[in-house]
């Protein structure tokens, strides 16, 4: 185990290049408490506004006036700032290479015809009738038609609700649904691994509970032979020379809608993260130059799909609102090999690299050589996001990735904040292994304890942030009460955000993962809830609950202890047939690891499951289990930890 102490000081020459080094970062943290009007507004003059915002910041955390807006009235288009602006001078840039599954499938976008693209697509959104704040559905596999057809809903002021390729047809349809949107955008199949996606197909399925959407265009990409529903589905490549090549961009409000994002929380059906206009742009595009301290010309590579917020704000938004190069992989990190990475660095060139600590735990363990053999020193920064990377992860990235020179900014946020809000800057922060460092200027994180009590120094405790920054999410999409519940209400005037967290002497802020029944698989963020919900859909479950245990690989695994109807026998070939079930209900990435069948689960007498005592189980932390008497029935924990499954 790494101790705290150990800290990677800024490179010399990283400081004297960075476009914020040690000073900058001091000169903004003391400017934004002198002039906060000042120094948001100069955020948001990175973009180009058609009208530019007098009103700045107008928030509220409190109950009475619960409000939160920035740049209310600016007027702008996020799709003409992330191209239109960059031309006629980047015409010929490229703005998105493609690295397909298969290795030896690749192409470049330039900014000149990623405006094409998009200018078609809006103009064959429109021509099926797809209106300003309209709510579009998008399926697609990671190539560059899904960057154009989130821009496209830029363009036209549609909102985009991108839904990763890996859910169900049931998850699909209840994402439909929650937002009413009446149109799909989705491709014939994907590919992922060497194996291939059935998109359009999963589509027709959910459809099926969705009887009102109107139109489904798809992409063809793969060229598989899939069935089109006369009158509803459209094929992109039969209607894209049918409309002009030039759109003009919508004029939209700082706070109308720019997309929704579906996550999980600890209850009930995930939720839709509304984000917002000017103030996500302005966040993305700057926290996009100042973590990643992006330099014209740069390739830029962020393993996220964009159906994750890390896909929304770091493949597309962040890196085109900079005139970026960004590379869209449609892959997976060990297909052919476990190469594959860093083949791809090599063979774009790569000079920003961001992934997720799985991926990492999951090459550390291939060896070295498929790292070593190939050249990277085109590298000049590291980022890792999603999940906490464990400092012998965080090591191994350094030396042998990084060889031992490169920065590794370990950014922490949430689909909620939109962007970055505690990370490392590569010219100004000294690295601790482990640790997500320190705020960005303006980002004002607090640790306290259950009642709400503010914990000082170093010390640890639940995560909040006690104001506003522009990238903040605005709702939950048609329940506005329902985010202030969920965000607001544990500690009142504050946002809390599900981490707990533990600062050291230093003032550096170390997550520990989450506090609530959200569990993070993967880098993947999964409600233990909805795993429960789909066991339970299951003809033989009586009752299911869900928690997390420590994976090597994952991050988290999926625990699920699992109460068979009476009559009901427990064999293997039924618990395969409930993991499938779970595939199937949720989609592939959810599925649990580990079955226990449970006689019974351990409940308070009230009939509160005792999820403290599961985790605990699942954990193998059989000594401190902690008080059972004031469960209905002690002895059911006897048979759990007795029966427990090898983890
Ligand atoms: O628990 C934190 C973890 O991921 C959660 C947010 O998940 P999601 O909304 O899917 O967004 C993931 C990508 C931003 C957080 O509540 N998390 C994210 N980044 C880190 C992290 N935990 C530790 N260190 C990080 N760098």
């Amino acid at each position: 185990m790494v101790s705290d102490g150990q800290v990677f000081p800024v490179p010399a020459d990283l400081a004297r290049d960075a476009h914020i080094d040690a000073a900058a970062y001091d000169a903004a943290l003391a400017r934004v408490e002198a002039d906060p009007e000042g120094y948001w507004r100069d955020i948001a003059a990175r973009l180009d506004w058609i009208t530019p915002p007098t009103k700045i910041k107008d928030v509220s955390y409190a109950k009475e006036d619960f409000r939160i807006r920035w740049y209310e009235d600016g007027v702008l288009n996020v799709s003409a700032n992330c191209i239109d602006r960059h031309l006629p001078a980047k015409k010929d840039d490229v703005a998105l290479v493609f690295e397909g599954d298969e290795p030896g499938t690749s192409s470049t976008l330039t900014y000149g015809q990623l405006h094409e693209e998009v200018c078609r697509m809006a103009n064959v959104l429109k021509a099926q009738g797809v209106k300003k704040g309209d709510r579009v559905t998008i399926y697609l596999p990671m190539v560059p038609l899904a960057a154009v057809a989130m821009l496209a809903c830029a363009r036209i002021g549609a909102v985009h609700s991108v839904v990763f390729g890996g859910f169900s047809p049931d998850s699909i349809a209840g994402r439909i649904q929650d937002c009413a949107s009446h149109f799909v955008i989705t491709a014939d199949e994907g590919r992922r691994g060497g194996r291939r996606v059935p998109l359009k197909a999963n589509i027709d399925e959910a459809l099926k509970h969705c009887p009102w959407v109107g139109k489904v265009l798809m992409i063809r990409w793969t060229g598989a032979d899939v069935p089109l529903k006369a009158g509803r589905d459209i094929v992109w490549q039969d209607v894209r020379d049918t409309v002009s090549a030039d759109c003009p961009p919508e004029p939209m409000n700082a706070e109308d809608p720019l997309f929704i994002l579906y996550t999980s929380g600890s209850t009930g059906k995930p939720k839709g993260v509304l984000h917002t206009t000017g103030g996500y742009l302005a966040w993305a595009s700057w926290t996009f130059w100042a973590v990643f301290d992006y330099k014209p010309g740069e390739v830029f590579w962020c393993t996220a799909d964009v159906g994750w917020v890390t896909g929304h704000s770091y493949v597309v938004y962040g890196p085109l609102a900079n005139g970026g190069t960004s590379l869209i992989f449609e892959g997976v990190p060990n297909y052919p090999t476990p190469s594959r990475f860093w083949e791809v660095i090599d063979k774009h060139q790569v000079s920003i690299f961001y992934t997720a600590p799985t991926a990492l735990r999951a090459l550390m363990r291939e060896g070295d050589a498929h790292v070593t053999k190939n050249d990277l020193s085109s590298l000049r920064l590291l980022g890792s996001v999603g999940e906490p990377i464990n400092p012998e992860a965080w090591l191994w990235y350094h030396r042998v990735v990084g060889k031992e020179k490169l920065p590794i900014v370990d950014t922490w946020w949430q689909t909620e904040t939109g962007g970055m809000l505690i990370t490392p800057l590569p010219g100004a922060t000294a690295l601790k292994p482990g640790s997500a460092s320190k705020p960005l200027p303006g980002v004002k994180p607090q640790l306290v304890d259950a009642e709400g009590k503010f914990l000082d120094g170093a010390t640890e405790g639940n995560l909040v942030i006690t104001d506003s920054w522009p990238g903040q999410m605005r709702t939950v999409y048609g329940d506005h009460q329902r985010f202030f519940e969920t965000y607001f209400s544990t500690y009142p005037g504050k946002y809390f955000t599900g981490d707990g967290c533990r600062r050291d002497a230093d003032g550096y802020y170390w997550i520990t993962g989450r506090v609530d029944d959200v569990i993070n698989v993967s880098g993947h963020r999964l409600g233990t809830a909805e795993i429960e919900s789909a066991l339970v859909a299951h003809e033989t479950v009586a009752e299911a609950a869900v928690v997390g245990y420590p994976h090597d690989i994952k991050g988290q695994g999926v625990y699920a202890y699992v109460t068979l109807k009476a009559g009901i026998e427990a064999t293997d070939a039924l618990r395969k047939d409930l993991v499938l079930w779970v595939r199937h209900e949720i989609g592939p990435f959810a599925a649990p690891d580990v079955i226990q069948w449970a006689p019974g689960l351990p409940k308070t007498r009230s009939g509160k499951i005792m999820r403290r005592i599961l985790r605990k189980i699942a954990e193998n932390e059989l000594g401190s289990l902690g008080d059972t008497s004031t469960l209905a029935d002690p002895s059911v924990v006897d048979d759990l930890v007795k029966n427990r499954a090898g983890t």
